[in-house]
């Protein structure tokens, strides 16, 4: 087994992570670490808990620690920690020696650090050699990607034989995505909020650079543009997105179905037999229906259509699941399977 341990252990992230590691045939749960506000309390005690599943007994049980913390009894770090604080205390981690899988920003769109879907480009991991080399670190960092881009990037990806030229999305994201302290009630109850902060340039940015060419060294980003409007819905879990495609090919449904429902697995214990499912019912994916399918690791795709020179679908994920826990604990998997990290 190898160790690991989750920095920002109390959030809603840092919650799936306790989730997809408890039980995990390959790691083992030895720490959770969070702010000063948590540190030296039980995790029972700390009362952030908002998974409809018991709290493991042996995790309530364990004394939560201090992010910064570097004496950890950990092979791998998990990290589900505000951007600012990750920026400032994930490299320290690299450098002592940890291999660290951030859900964060921070550091999603540096060269040197690979932005894994492991589905979709895992050939990117080739990147750490090229961290190796500038940041001289005795660990390694990697990262997911924001949530609404994992969902948007796996719906691409099986189209990239047809060409794609443009994507313009639209999305309806939920509360869990801002975070425990996120949105207040007031603001979201009998409401839609028509701006999530930075989100719709992570969402342009970083499906280029996941659907990007690893070339001597470097990732090329894809050639094409991407327009995104964000918005957040009084949804607990469970990102929609509407998207517009224009294909430079004309592949009939029936082709683009096909690519969709043969992208395979990678047959890790955390990867879904199916990555994506297409639903042909006129009234799905839902949220409350479709975002626990595959474990939350499956996206949903629907409404496929053509919309005059675009191809139009719904794609829908689970955002704390497949957009963030999972998509870390899946990437570490990855590097078991590919020999960067040692059981
Ligand atoms: N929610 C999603 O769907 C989603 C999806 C993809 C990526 N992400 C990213 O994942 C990260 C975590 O998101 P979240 O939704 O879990 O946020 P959250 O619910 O607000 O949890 C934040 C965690 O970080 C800890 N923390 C906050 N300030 C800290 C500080 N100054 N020093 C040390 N620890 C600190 C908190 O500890 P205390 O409890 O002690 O305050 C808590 O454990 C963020 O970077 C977010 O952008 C989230």
């Amino acid at each position: 087994m190898l160790k690991v341990c989750v920095l920002g252990a109390t959030g809603l992230v840092g919650q799936r992570f306790i989730q997809c590691l408890w039980g995990h045939p390959w790691f083992r749960l030895t720490g959770v670490l969070a702010s000063e506000r948590s540190a030296g309390k039980r995790y029972g005690e700390v009362g952030k808990w908002c998974l409809d599943r018991e709290m493991p007994p042996a995790v309530r049980r364990m004394k939560v620690g201090k992010v910064g913390d570097l004496e950890v009894d950990a092979d791998v770090v998990f990290s589900a920690l505000p951007a600012d604080v990750a920026r400032e205390v994930e490299p320290r981690y690299a450098a002592a020696g940890y291999t660290v899988c951030s859900n964060a920003s921070a550091y999603r769109m540096e060269e040197d650090v690979p932005l894994l879907i492991p589905e979709v480009n895992p050939d990117h991991l080739g990147l750490l050699e090229a961290q190796r080399k500038r940041r001289r670190w005795k660990g390694a960092l990697i990262t997911n990607p924001n949530c609404t881009t994992v969902f948007l990037a796996m719906a691409l990806a099986p189209l990239r034989p047809f060409g794609i030229e443009e994507v313009a999305v639209s999305t309806m994201q939920a509360l869990s995505g801002a975070g425990y302290g996120g949105v207040p009630g007031m603001a979201i109850a009998d409401n839609v909020l028509p701006y999530i902060g930075k989100e719709e340039e992570k969402v342009e940015s970083e499906p280029r650079k996941i659907l990007g060419t690893l070339r001597n060294g470097r990732v090329q980003p894809a050639g094409f543009d991407i327009r995104a409007s964000c918005h957040r819905v009084p949804v607990i879990d469970g990102h929609t997105e509407s998207i517009l495609v224009r294909l430079s090919g004309k592949p009939s449904l029936d082709r683009v179905r096909r690519a969709w429902e043969s992208f395979e697995s990678i047959g890790t214990p955390t990867a879904p037999e199916r990555p994506i499912v297409v639903r042909d019912e006129m009234d799905r994916p839902q949220p409350r229906m479709d975002r626990d399918a595959g474990r939350g690791m499956t996206v949903s795709v629907g409404r496929v259509a053509r919309k005059g020179p675009w191809l139009r679908l719904l794609a829908l994920g689970h955002n704390t699941i497949r957009g963030a826990a999972g998509a870390s604990v899946l990437n570490a998997e990855l590097m078991v399977n590919q020999g960067y990290l040692k059981r």
